[in-house]
């Protein structure tokens, strides 16, 4: 009966073929790290998009405490430290991840500048990369300051200063982002939507491009 069910239900949605060409997938020898050890050094961009499922669990999770107005964020991020059960492991996890996945990246980022893989054909996919990495980058900028303590504050201050001298739009990219002349009540707000809401959509998007390219020309040997 239930596998019958689980067969009808595989007829329809067909994710059998779908898994099997996944899982079917031979690995390259030079990808394989039981065939040579430094082969490890494949993993950073696997190891990324983990650490990326585990910020986009433990972010879920906090949105459903955190409040993003001036007059509650600071309190309701101590709320879950302090009350939420597994609050601190929660915020800790999300914080800790948001430096490893920068770590991680880079390192993957330098084992393709190290092997020559953005090399054509793949100099597309090494912009899409670039692109990841700045969104990487945004995700970290506009979570800092979510907390709404002086250290966020005004870290935000300094890093919005820089934004300045964007040449052309720096001034109007700025205003934009603070959502008025100085950061105050709508730039929290401004960066939390970029947080959870447009951030995310953009990575998971050049996401998609990325893992779609890397499908369409293999994973490369050293050059
Ligand atoms: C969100 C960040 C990123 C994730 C999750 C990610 C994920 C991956 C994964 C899983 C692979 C397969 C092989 C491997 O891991 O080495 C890969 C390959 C690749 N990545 Fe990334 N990547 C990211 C950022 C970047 C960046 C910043 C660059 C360069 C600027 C880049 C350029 C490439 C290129 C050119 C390949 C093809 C490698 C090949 O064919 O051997 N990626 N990426």
């Amino acid at each position: 009966m239930y596998s019958n069910f689980v067969k009808w239900l595989d007829e329809r949605l067909m994710v059998t073929p779908l898994w099997r060409d996944m899982a079917d997938h031979p690995v390259p020898e030079q990808a394989n790290p039981s065939e040579r050890v430094s082969a490890f050094v494949y993993c950073f961009g696997g190891v990324t998009f983990l650490l990326i499922i585990s910020q986009f669990i433990t972010g879920m999770f906090l949105a459903l405490y955190y409040v993003p107005d001036i007059v509650n964020s600071y309190n309701s991020t101590k709320y879950i430290m302090t009350h939420v059960t597994f609050g601190s492991w929660l915020i800790s996890m999300h914080n800790w991840g948001s430096s490893l996945i920068i770590i991680m990246v880079t390192l993957h980022m330098l084992r393709i500048y190290w092997m020559g893989v953005y090399k054509k054909p793949r100099e597309g996919n090494w912009i899409i990369g670039v692109t990841l990495l700045l969104l990487i980058l945004a995700f970290g900028f506009t979570g800092y300051l979510l907390p709404w303590d002086e250290k966020a504050y005004f870290a935000t201050q300094v890093g919005v200063s820089f934004l300045k001298y964007v040449p052309f739009i720096g001034n109007a990219l700025v205003k934009i982002l603070q959502g008025g002349n100085s950061i105050g009540a709508d730039t929290l707000t401004h960066f939390f939507a970029l947080h959870v809401l447009f951030l995310p959509a953009l990575l998971l998007t050049f996401l998609a491009f990325h893992f779609m390219l890397i499908r369409r020309h293999g994973i490369s040997g050293p050059y």
